[in-house]
Order: structure tokens, then sequence, then C-alpha cells
């Protein structure tokens, strides 16, 4: 009689090839900066790479690492070189990964207390640290009224808010009814588009979304924010969810939290903060006057995704009244009744999100806040600051270039003062050269290059020859235009 074959790694070859992997990522890590930051690749080059047919019979794993290696990595811009500035950053670290790769390995699903009551606890408890290590209001820990959960990203945590907020403004009947085109909520123009996005998910309609004037620092007009409302509820309709930003994408500016709070305080507005990357600077209190104000936020959300070195994905979101979430997202079939969940004595975190089921994420989080230690994170962000302030200062002795923007933390807008052009190809060229990685915005119209310093490994020697390189390529494009 013949065996049954079995076609799944054997607990010995995942030891070996396991083993391969990290030792793949430990070197990766070692000769990242050797890649051009930015993928190469031309569109469909990856999918002609590979072949037309899956496999009909499995291949031998070290085949696959190393197709890795060949066909994959030339498509990779690579996010954790010390040379990428671009965007905000995703950094990550050593704990993080290895927290990702146990997640996996338990393979848990966490969408119930009882599913797993490890990765519910975990995660309040790591999300109530954070409330601490940040100094956050004490109306966002889960023994207060409010509490924290992991979102996949600071969207999905805004889109929450919103649902939220539309729910409390129409007294729990939007879920039953759907909305009637009253509901309005408002941001300013240098609002992350996800709030767009949100509005058009959460059928409010994206016309109901108020753009709120901005000031020459780029941060919401209070005045601006307090005018548009009396004149929306003076046309019948019904003010609802305010976003502030605590470090706007294009430019970092922080919206005044105490004036918009108390607007909204008085106008009984749903006030949701969005401090997705620069959030991870008030671990350091001399960096916590960026949430001033935040106590009379409902709700608020930051990225350790993007400079907590924690990787995508982790938005750590926090509620005011924990009542209101999940009044406005739960739904109980009987296939998820459960004895622990009716006991009223558990979080079950599939009420503070959209979808169901959960990775447990905390457990990445608590791998980094412990390797590290707070003031391990604090010795980092320090650091990161510190050099894009020098880099500030660089730019604001050079008489080629000139800052657009303030740069209260570690993003630098700045910008050639030659022009639009000057600036395009410059920006074009610098990310031709493989060397670095800068984006870039528009400010007042005019376009602009943004350099973020946030990625783990960035040292002053990288951002010197950033700024050396910069000066070079600036003197080459001058000569052309
Ligand atoms: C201020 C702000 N909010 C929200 C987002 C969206 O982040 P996520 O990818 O976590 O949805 C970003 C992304 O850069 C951002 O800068």
């Amino acid at each position: 009689m013949s065996e049954e074959p079995i076609f799944h790694m054997t607990p010995d070859e995942f030891r070996r090839y396991g083993r391969a992997v990290v030792d793949w990522i430990a070197d990766y890590y070692e000769r990242v900066e050797s890649f051009p930051v930015l993928s190469r690749v031309q569109p469909g080059a990856i999918r002609a790479s590979l072949p037309a047919e899956p496999p009909l019979h499995g291949e031998a794993f070290p085949a696959i690492l190393r197709d890795v290696g060949e066909l994959i990595i030339p498509g990779i811009t690579h996010w954790q070189s010390p040379n990428f500035f671009a965007f905000f950053p995703a950094n990550t670290s050593g704990p993080a990964i290895l927290g990702e790769l146990l997640s996996a390995g338990l393979g848990i699903q966490g969408m119930l207390w009882a599913t797993s009551p490890a990765c519910t606890e975990l995660e309040t408890h790591v999300l109530d640290w954070v409330v601490d290590m940040l100094e956050l209001p004490r109306k966002f820990r889960s023994d207060s009224t409010g509490g924290g959960v992991i979102q996949d990203s600071a969207s999905s945590a805004s889109l929450c808010a919103l649902l939220a907020a539309r729910e409390r403004a129409t007294r729990y009947t939007s879920n039953d009814k759907g909305c009637d085109g009253r509901l309005v909520a408002y941001a300013s123009s240098q609002t992350h588009s996800s709030i767009e996005k949100a509005m058009k998910i959460a059928g409010l309609g994206r016309n109901n979304l108020r753009l709120v004037e901005i000031d020459e620092a780029f941060a919401m007009r209070p005045e601006d924010l307090a005018r548009q409302i009396k004149r929306d509820r003076s046309l019948g309709l019904v003010p609802c969810y305010v976003c502030a930003t605590v470090g706007t994408t294009s430019s970092n500016a922080l919206d005044p939290l105490p004036e918009i709070g108390k607007i909204c305080g008085e106008e009984g507005i749903w006030l949701h903060v969005d401090g997705a990357m620069c959030g991870t600077a008030a671990i350091c209190p001399e960096y916590r006057y960026i949430h001033a104000g935040l106590e009379l936020a409902d709700s608020y959300c930051f990225n350790p995704h993007k400079w907590m070195f924690t990787n995508f994905d982790c938005d750590c979101f926090y509620v005011a009244d924990r009542a209101a979430l999940i009044q406005t997202l739960s739904v109980l079939p009987e296939y998820l009744r459960n004895k622990a969940t009716e006991t009223g004595a558990v979080i079950d975190y599939r009420d503070w999100q959209i979808p169901l089921g959960r990775r447990f994420r905390s457990l990445k989080l608590w791998f980094v806040i412990r390797h590290y230690g707070v003031e391990g994170l604090r010795w980092h962000i320090r650091q990161h600051v510190e050099l894009a302030q020098q880099f500030a200062r660089w730019v604001r002795e050079s008489d080629r270039f000139e800052l657009a923007a303030p740069a209260p933390l570690n993003l630098v807008c700045f910008r050639h003062v030659g022009g639009d052009t000057i600036n395009e190809r410059l920006l074009d060229r610098l990310n031709r050269s493989g060397k670095v990685y800068l984006t870039h915005t528009k400010l007042n119209d005019r376009y602009t290059l943004r350099l973020c310093i946030g990625q783990t490994h960035t040292e002053a020697r990288h951002v010197q020859r950033a700024w050396q390189l910069i000066q070079e390529m600036a003197t080459e494009v001058e000569q052309e235009v």
C-alpha cells in the first residue's frame, strides 16, 4: 500500500528555510544601501519575468528564495534604505519584523476576545502604554470611557471616526435609514486625501466635505471653520465631523487644536485628530506641544508604522467614548455569539473596526517598545529631528535654496529659488541617480521638494551626502536651463 503524499513543509524544513529567510533579511539590511533607492524597472517588467502559468508541482524553497533576489528585488523601491527621504517613512526594525513573524506563526484571528484572549488583552494593554508614553489624554485609556485599537491604517481610523460621528449626529439612525444628504464635515485643504475617501465610503458624499482655509504656515484657520459651520447651519445642514491634523502630509503643518476643539465642543461636532506621522514625536516631552488641545478631541490616530520602527501595518486609533464607536460598528450574527461576549466583561475588537477578522498586530508593537524602551525610542526620534533641523539650517544658509514652510520636526520643505522647472528637473535627476529618493508637493502653487528623515538607519552621513548631492545636481540643472 502506497503512502499518502505529503506536500506540507516539514518542521525540519521550516526550521532550515526559516533560518535562511532570516539570514536573507539580515543580509538585505547590510547591503540595502547598494541598491538604487527608487526602483528602475519599467511598467510590466516584473510580470514579464514571471512564468505565465503557476507551477503544477511544488518547487524547492531555495529556488523560490533565489527568485526573490533575482526577480523581485529589481522591482523594489527601498523604503528601508537610509537614503529614503520620500513621502513619510514606513520604517521598521528587527524586533518589529520578528514580532510580525511570530504573529504569522501563531496564525490566530482575533476578531473576538474568545478567539484568542491574549490577542485582545495585549492590544488593550499596549495601547494603554502608548497613551502614557505619548502623554495622550487619559480619556483614551481603556480604564476610562474610551480606549484604543490597532487599525491597519490611518485611513481606516479616520473612516471609523467619521462613521461614529455620523451616527452620533443622527442619534444612531443613519445606520438604519441611510444618510439624507444634510451631514457635512470639515477639513483643511492640506488634510490627507483619506478624508475625502472616507466621505465617499461613509455615504456623506465628497461634496459635503468643506475645505477650511489655511494660514501662512499651512495650518487650518479656526475662524474660517467657525464661519463655514455657521453658514451650513443657516442652510439647514448638519455639521458632524472635523478632521484636524498634527503634521500634514505636504508640509507637517500643525492645526491649532485648542481653537478647533473649542469650536467643536460648542457646536457638538466630533473632532478627529490625525497625527499619522508626527504623533510619534510626542514620546519626547519637548515635542508634546504638538498635542496641545488634544484633550478636546473625540478621537485620535497616529501610525507607529510611519515613524515608530514598527513595520506596516500598525495604526493606533483612540476614542474618548468607546460606546459611540461600538454602537456604530457592532452587528452580532448568531455564529459569533459566545459566553465571554455575553458577560460584557471583554472587548471584542471586531466592533471597533471595519473588517471582522484581525491579525495579532500588537505583538510587533510590544516587541518594539520592549526592545527599545521608551528612552531608546526617544533617542532615535530626537536624532531624526536634529538631522532634519540641521538640513533646514543648511537650506536657510544657502543663497540658492529657500525653506518653503516651517520645519517643526523631521520634514523639510524647500526649493531652489530658480523656479518650478529647475526644481522638477532637480528632483528627477536626484531620484534617477539612485543615491537618494525624495518626493515633492505643491505649496502656494509652487513646486516644492520634501526631505523627510525617519528611516530607521538614517545617520548624519546620509543627510550630509544628500545635501551635497542636491547642491551638485542643482549646479548641473542650472547649466541646462
Ligand atoms: C497625515 C496623514 N494622514 C493619513 C495618511 C494615510 O496613512 P495610511 O496609509 O496609514 O492610511 C497619511 C499618509 O501619509 C498622512 O500623511
